[in-house]
């Protein structure tokens, strides 16, 4: 097994922050600033075990339900995670595209975000996505409004609609579909994460909480990925080979 047999692309649920900190007796803000310490390793180890895009989880339209504190603890951390990273990323080459609604979010946020875009915008190497204020159905959504919109304006018919135009319309535009989703924390569901582009992804459930994790366990999914047959609705290779 080399790097070449993928997964290409990896998108992440980090979870379990809070569990993690609660464990130790700690608030649940201890737990996402380790988890910030996670990421930076795990976006450090992907591009060696052959990842060439890898999307992360860090805060989700339904993540708004969360105490206030909480919410304001998440923002500032990626605004923290860009202040101290983004040198670091524009020198490895790794472009970040945040994907996710910027509406609802501050003027310091978004800054923050284009800033982090912008810089980056010329990197190739490596692409992080980060799914910030994302939800799936939301995206989904967003983007059949922005068709509906063409519709009305007389710039598109509904007979153009085919999945191909569609995908262009959804904030992860241009990537290619996640290989491997990986949850941790040991949950077992989706919790609206790139339902569109999921569809033929292969799922690692790992039990570790998120501010545990590191390069031993990327390449502990990595391997797990690789042991698995994936058909995309056609047949296993043996058998069609044994029908000749
Ligand atoms: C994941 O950890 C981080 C975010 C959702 C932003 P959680 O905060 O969900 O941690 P648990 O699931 O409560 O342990
Ligand atoms: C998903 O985790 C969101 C992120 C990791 C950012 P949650 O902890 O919010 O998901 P549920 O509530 O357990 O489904
Ligand atoms: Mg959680």
């Amino acid at each position: 097994m080399t790097p070449t047999d993928g997964p290409l692309h990896v998108a992440i649920i980090m979870d379990g922050n809070g569990r993690w900190a609660k464990q130790r007796g700690l608030p649940r803000t201890f737990g996402h600033r380790e988890g910030v310490k996670a990421l930076k390793r795990t976006v450090e180890a992907a591009p060696d075990l052959g990842v060439e895009t890898l999307t992360v989880f860090g805060f989700s339209t339904e993540n708004w339900r969360r105490p206030m504190a909480e919410v304001a603890e998440l923002m500032g951390l990626l605004k923290a995670y860009v202040e101290s990273d983004l040198d670091r990323l524009i020198r490895e080459g790794v472009r970040v595209r945040v994907i996710g609604r910027r509406t609802g979010l501050k003027p310091d946020i978004l800054e923050i975000i284009d800033r982090a875009e912008t810089r980056t915008a010329g990197n190739s190497r490596f692409l992080l996505q980060v799914a910030f204020n994302y939800g799936g159905r939301a995206d989904i959504t967003d983007a059949a409004r922005r068709f509906a919109e063409q519709v009305e304006q007389g710039r598109a018919k509904a007979s153009d609609l085919d999945e191909a135009l569609f995908e262009t319309m959804l904030s992860t535009v241009g990537a290619p579909d996640p290989d491997l989703i990986v949850r941790t924390s040991g949950e077992r569901r989706i919790s609206n994460f790139l339902p569109w582009e999921c569809a033929y992804a292969e799922l690692v459930f790992q039990d570790v909480f998120w501010p545990d994790y590191g390069p031993d366990h990327l390449g502990a999914a990595i391997a797990e990925f690789r042991a698995r047959e994936r058909r995309f609705g056609g047949a296993s290779s043996d058998d069609v080979l044994a029908a000749g």
